[in-house]
């Protein structure tokens, strides 16, 4: 396996290592060493040097004594995020406006951190099954690694309008409006200028509430009407985070409001959620097209690996040869919650590893579940210096449908003024 055409190359020490950690005998390496010099190369060897380190290498393992068992065995305690970040990495000027750290606490050992930049959750720390507290959500340490490109949306605000709108294009009464596209043709989470990147004013009304509020000017990201809105973050003492909603315009407008939040609960830096055990009340989702609009049409979960309407682990089927799964590489997806109360959770997450289950409550027509497809673990700067991979997390954003202003079938997204949006949406976390 280390001989590529005719050159011999050397096992990294690393893969030598690997190797000896999982305890592979002295003498299989010796064989396997030996078994990769060919006689040729043998010959040659004089004038072979990586060929000379290689049979050092093979020496070595017979002198020196394998390492018995030093891998330490991770287990999802030893990996996870369970403090909230320094609050020094947030105090910051931003837009020339001052950004801070804002901390929610109640009496059931949770505790939620929120920056005004973006109104985002930094931190959402719940007890695990053993008590010990876990940060359950992906984010940085700092303002600057919020500010970089990457995953500019971890746990904030997205709006005025979240997800996609076709082509950046609408049209309300007569007038027709082109807002910034940035996610290939289409408009994602409002561009540039959307809420994840706004500073918002705070303030603390006491210990489990935070209000932020936000006016964006008319014509911000192209979109008409001068908007206000509100978030009101209350942290309650049976662990469960509800987010409200509020806006008001002073002309026609478009208005879909929702939170971010990149889910581990197994905590964030645990490696993957596709073990997870996830139920959604939906009957039927929206297709996508391949930019990923909906193209309009409903169709059934029924013998889809889109059915969630009973527990099933998220990784399941998300490896299944699905038209739709290949276009999202995974699951991205609105569903259509059906009908339910304000006390029937519209979803469950599970994790088996922390014991941690959270419930999903909303008065939104839809659910977009991303499975964190295009997380990569190439930036190194999340919490704790952490990079997070591919799955590492997911989103549950409670929600209309995506591109709703183009398609006339959808429930309106279309704000009037002297109309008052309101929206409430709650995560709540236990550990039974
Ligand atoms: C979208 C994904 C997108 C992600 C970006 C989600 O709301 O549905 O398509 O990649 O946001 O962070």
């Amino acid at each position: 396996m280390f001989i590529i055409g005719r050159t011999l190359t050397l096992p990294s020490i690393s893969q030598i290592t690997t190797l000896t950690v999982i305890s592979i005998k002295r003498s299989y390496l010796a064989l396997y060493l030996a078994h990769a010099i060919t006689l040729e190369q043998l010959i040659n060897m004089k004038k072979n040097l990586i060929c000379l380190c290689l049979l050092a290498c093979s020496a070595l393992a017979f002198t020196v004594k394998p390492i018995k068992k030093t891998a330490k065995q991770f287990s999802y305690i030893d990996t996870v995020n369970r403090t909230i970040p320094d609050p020094t990495g947030f105090n910051a000027t931003v837009q020339g406006q001052p950004v801070s750290l804002y901390v929610l606490k109640n009496n059931n050992k949770a505790s939620v951190a929120i920056t005004n930049y973006g109104a985002r959750l930094v931190s959402i720390i719940v007890p695990d099954k053993g008590g010990n507290p876990t940060d359950v959500i992906l984010g940085y340490d700092n303002i600057q690694s919020y500010q970089k490109r990457g995953e500019p949306y971890f746990g904030a605000i997205v709006g005025r309008y979240g997800n996609r709108i076709a082509k950046g294009k609408f049209t309300l009464g007569d007038k027709s409006y082109q807002l910034e596209s940035v996610n290939g043709q289409n408009t994602l989470h409002s561009g540039s200028t959307g809420f994840y990147s706004r500073v918002f004013a705070a303030k603390q009304i006491n210990d489990q509430q935070l209000q932020l509020t936000y006016f964006a000017k008319d014509g911000e990201g192209g979109f008409p009407g001068n908007l206000n809105v509100t978030v009101l973050y209350t942290l309650t003492n049976d662990n469960a985070l509800k987010i409200e909603y509020t806006a008001t315009t002073d002309q026609t407008t478009v208005i879909n409001l929702t939170n971010h939040a990149y889910f581990n609960l197994n905590g964030a830096g645990s490696k993957t959620i596709t073990a997870d055990l996830l139920k959604i009340n939906a009957d039927n989702y929206l297709p996508i097209d391949n930019t990923s609009i909906p193209t309009g049409k409903l169709e059934s979960v029924a013998g889809t690996p889109f059915d969630f309407r009973n527990f099933k682990a998220v990784g399941a089927d998300i490896g299944q040869t699905n038209e739709q799964l290949k276009l999202a590489n995974g699951y991205d997806h609105n569903f259509i919650l059906n009908k339910h109360t304000a006390n029937q959770p519209v979803a469950t997450v599970k994790a088996s590893g922390s014991g941690i289950t959270m419930d999903v409550y909303t008065d939104q027509p839809g659910l977009q579940f991303y499975s964190g497809n295009f997380l990569n673990a190439f930036r190194k700067d999340g919490k704790g210096g952490i990079g997070y991979g591919s799955r590492s997390a997911l989103c549950l954003e409670t929600q209309h449908y995506p591109d709703s202003p183009n398609q006339p079938t959808f429930p309106s997204t279309v704000l009037e003024p002297g109309k008052k949006y309101h929206s409430v949406t709650t995560y709540k976390f236990s550990n039974k």
